[in-house]
Formats: C-alpha cells, sequence, structure tokens
C-alpha cells in the first residue's frame, strides 16, 4: 500500500490522535500479571498494542476488548502467567519483544518470542545479556537477533546494572524482571528516557523508587487499577510539524500525553521557532496530558541539543522534515540509537530527502539537513511507519505530488492516520 499525497494545502481543526503505543503496551503487561481487573480507556487500537495484547491472551489472561479504546484485563496475578505451547508473535513491535522478554525470564515455563523481518534485524542483546546476569536464561539467533528462546527460570535474583545504551525498553525489561528477583534490580541510566513503567507501576500500588540516574524495583504484587490512556504524542508530531511548516495551518490537537521524558518535540520545534501552545494541563494515570494548538510559522535551522534526543528519539523523521522546511542548516548528533528503529531511520531520511532535492548528509549518529524548496518523488518508507508519516506530511510544502511506498506499517501505530490527516486538509489518498 502506497500513499499519494497533492503538494500544498494546510491543516486545520480540532484533532484527537490515538492513544500512546507505549502506554498502551505496559497497560496490558502490568494488567496481566496484577491482582484483580484493571480498566484501560483510550488503547491504542494499533498492531503494536494488539500485538501485546495477544501475547498475554497467549500466556492464559482473560482480555475483553478493545472495543472503543476499552479494554478489560483480567490480572491473574505474578505467578499466574501460563505457557503459551506456542511461538509470541510480537509483530514489528521491539517494546512488545522487550518488556515481555523481561517479564517471562522469571516464570516457571519456557516460552519463544518472535516477529516481523524488521524486528528480527533489531538488537537484543542489549536486554539479553543484563536478564543473563538475573540468571535469566535467553538463547538469541546470531548475531544476539530475534526470536528469543526463554527457558524460565523462577529463581532470578536482582542485579545492579548501568545499562549502556540510554533505552526505556531496556530499563524496562530489567524493572519487570525485577518484579520476580530475589533482593532489588536497579537500573542506571547514561541519560533519562520515558518513564511510563515507573509511573504506571506505581499507579499499580507498587512504587519505584529513583535516586538521580538510578530507579530501583523490589519483587511483589501489583493492585489492579483503572488506566485512562493519553493521546499519543509521537502521533501528534506529525501534525505538529505538518502544521508549522504549512502556511495558513491551525490545528489542536487534544489530550497529548505531555511527560516530560517523552515532549523533546515541541522543545525542537520551540527552537526551530514554531508556535505551539500548551493549552489545559492536566493529568490522568499519573501522566501529564495538554491539548496543543500549532500555528504555521517561520522556522529557522537549530544545532540540536545533546539533551533533548532521548526525549524526542521516535520524532526524529517528522522532525527532518521540519528542517527541511527551515531557513540555514539543522543538525544533530548523538543519535546513533535511530540506526536501529523499526528501520535505520538517519539512512531511510537522508535516502527520502535526497530524493525530493533536499541537502541532507547523513552522519554515523545524526545528521545536516539544509532547508529550502523541494519537489516530489517517489519516497521508499522501508515499512517504517515513521517514515511514511513523516514524508506524506513533506507534501505540504513540495511543489509536486509524493508517493510514498510501503505504508501497510502505519497500522502498528496509527490506526485511521489517512483520514484523519485528509480531514485535517493533507491531499492524501492510498492506493
Ligand atoms: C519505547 C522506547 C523507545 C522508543 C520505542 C518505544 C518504549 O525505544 O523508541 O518506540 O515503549 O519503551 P528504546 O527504549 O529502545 O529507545
Amino acid at each position: 500500500m502506497n500513499y499519494v499525497v497533492e503538494p500544498g494545502g494546510a491543516l486545520a481543526g480540532s484533532l484527537r490522535v490515538p492513544g500512546d503505543k507505549s502506554i498502551s503496551h505496559r497497560s496490558i503487561m502490568l494488567g496481566a500479571i496484577a491482582e484483580g481487573e484493571t480498566r484501560v480507556s483510550g488503547f491504542l487500537e494499533g498492531e503494536d498494542a494488539l500485538a501485546t495484547l495477544n501475547i498475554f491472551r497467549a500466556l492464559g489472561v482473560r482480555i475483553d476488548g478493545p472495543q472503543g479504546g476499552n479494554v478489560t484485563v483480567h490480572g491473574v496475578g505474578l505467578r499466574g502467567l501460563r505457557a503459551a505451547g506456542k511461538v509470541l508473535d510480537c509483530g514489528n513491535s521491539g517494546t512488545s519483544m522487550r518488556l515481555t522478554a523481561g517479564l517471562l525470564a522469571g516464570q516457571a515455563f519456557d516460552s519463544e518470542l518472535s516477529g516481523d523481518e524488521s524486528l528480527r534485524r533489531r538488537p537484543m542483546r542489549r536486554i539479553a545479556e543484563p536478564l543473563g546476569r538475573m540468571g535469566a536464561r535467553i538463547e538469541t539467533a546470531e548475531g544476539g537477533k530475534p526470536p528469543l528462546r526463554i527457558r524460565g527460570n523462577p529463581r532470578l535474583k536482582g542485579i545492579d546494572y548501568a545499562t549502556p545504551v540510554a533505552s526505556a525498553q531496556v530499563k524496562s525489561s530489567l524493572l519487570l524482571a525485577g518484579l520476580y528477583a530475589e533482593g532489588e534490580t536497579r537500573v542506571t541510566e547514561p541519560a533519562p528516557t520515558r518513564d511510563h513503567t515507573e509511573r504506571m507501576l506505581a499507579a499499580f500500588a507498587h512504587p519505584v523508587h529513583r535516586d538521580g540516574d538510578s530507579v530501583r524495583v523490589s519483587p511483589g504484587p501489583l493492585k489492579a487499577t483503572a488506566l485512562a490512556v493519553p493521546a499519543d504524542i509521537s502521533s501528534a508530531a506529525f501534525f505538529m510539524v505538518g502544521a508549522s511548516i504549512a502556511p495558513g495551518s491551525d490545528v489542536t490537537l487534544t489530550g497529548v500525553g505531555m511527560n516530560p521524558t517523552r515532549a523533546g518535540a515541541v522543545d525542537i520545534l520551540r527552537l526551530m521557532g514554531a508556535d505551539i501552545a500548551v493549552l489545559n494541563e492536566r493529568s490522568a494515570g499519573g501522566e501529564p496530558l495538554a491539548d496543543l494548538r500549532v500555528r504555521h510559522a517561520r522556522l529557522i535551522g537549530v544545532a540540536i541539543p545533546g539533551r533533548l534526543v532521548p526525549p524526542a528519539i521516535d520524532e526524529f523523521p517528522a522532525l527532518f522534515i521540519a528542517a527541511a522546511n527551515a531557513e540555514g542548516e539543522t543538525t544533530l548528533a548523538g543519535a546513533a540509537e535511530l540506526r536501529v528503529k523499526e528501520s535505520d531511520r538517519i539512512q531511510a531520511m537522508a535516502d527520502g530527502l535526497a530524493a525530493l532535492g533536499v541537502a541532507a548528509a547523513p552522519t554515523a549518529d545524526g545528521i545536516r539537513i539544509r532547508g529550502g524548496k523541494y519537489a516530489g518523488g517517489k519516497i521508499a518508507s522501508r515499512g517504517d511507519h515513521r517514515i511514511a508519516m513523516s514524508f506524506a506530511m513533506a507534501a505540504l510544502r513540495a511543489s509536486e505530488p509524493i508517493e510514498v511506498e510501503d505504508c501497510a506499517n502505519v497500522a502498528t501505530s496509527f490506526p485511521g492516520f489517512v483520514e484523519l490527516a485528509r480531514a485535517a486538509g493533507l491531499r492524501i489518498r492510498s492506493v
């Protein structure tokens, strides 16, 4: 499935993008091992979160829904999961695989986790190695890639681990294993990453302690709760960029999660001169949210500060489109992680920008982009949802149509993207 997007237009109106992907995954996982019934609203009915939902069903958890974003998870308690008796399919989702692996490491039964072609290329040693130190027995394929064969070990022990990569997936995987481990499990990060696991564990009456760059968890039961999932700031980011670059735009994105460990794209766009008003700040389920009003503005190129890399890690494809429309040069460094996402996002974006005629020079851990006018053309999304949606938004300022190839995976994070974008004013159709 390809997108064909006619050039020009503007974005307008009040929109609610689907539920947060990271929080949706965690609502199923923690709900599954809690005691009692967890009711979730605003759940993302995208393929990634549904992969997690189906995995926990296969592990013996009764889950009702999703229906209109509502899900009820009938928790089985820490020791209530059952062997699935089949390979657990994580699809395209790194979060499903890395977090579930932590949770399965401490079970009394064996499991196997696999996924699609993209996921089977992604690094898993970053969790297999520290989980191994806890006593987990995890076998990967060659090069530390999936599938993961996990031999259950109900006698894990807590460790004190300094992770070399700034990764919420690694941190969360270890914290989930820590719920099953003897003693305390402590993880120290090189830079703060998204803290949804920590916040949600607190909502499940099992607080995680933080001191400085470290978080620690002890074993023990979780208590079911009610959770309202905010709209995903990572999905909102495409509209923030689209509205910022297209003259005449004025959109309001409602109920967007504004967790400070996730909101780096707002800060970066503002540094570039974007007009973003943060309205009606409130909170739900321990997570801050707000409505974001974004109007067109003249953008300027910036050197993206290193401290804003982790809190904007998923938004760089969209931010590179903002850079292509900014005056002067935008530079990014310290973002080598982008090369091991659903695709190599540095190369995929550099190639796509070059195809449009934008001067973009990839580096080992970032990119340099010189903003200016650009044409249209054919873009390879490499089956990466965020590459596809980013180049769709680029058409707002192209001089010719843009055709983005291989867009089916947009359904992993943003079901209904085409319809919502079209309603807002993007001249998009799928073919
Ligand atoms: C996620 C963490 C990030 C992010 C991913 C979701 C999560 O990955 O890129 O989309 O839900 O914990 P890393 O932790 O590997 O950086």
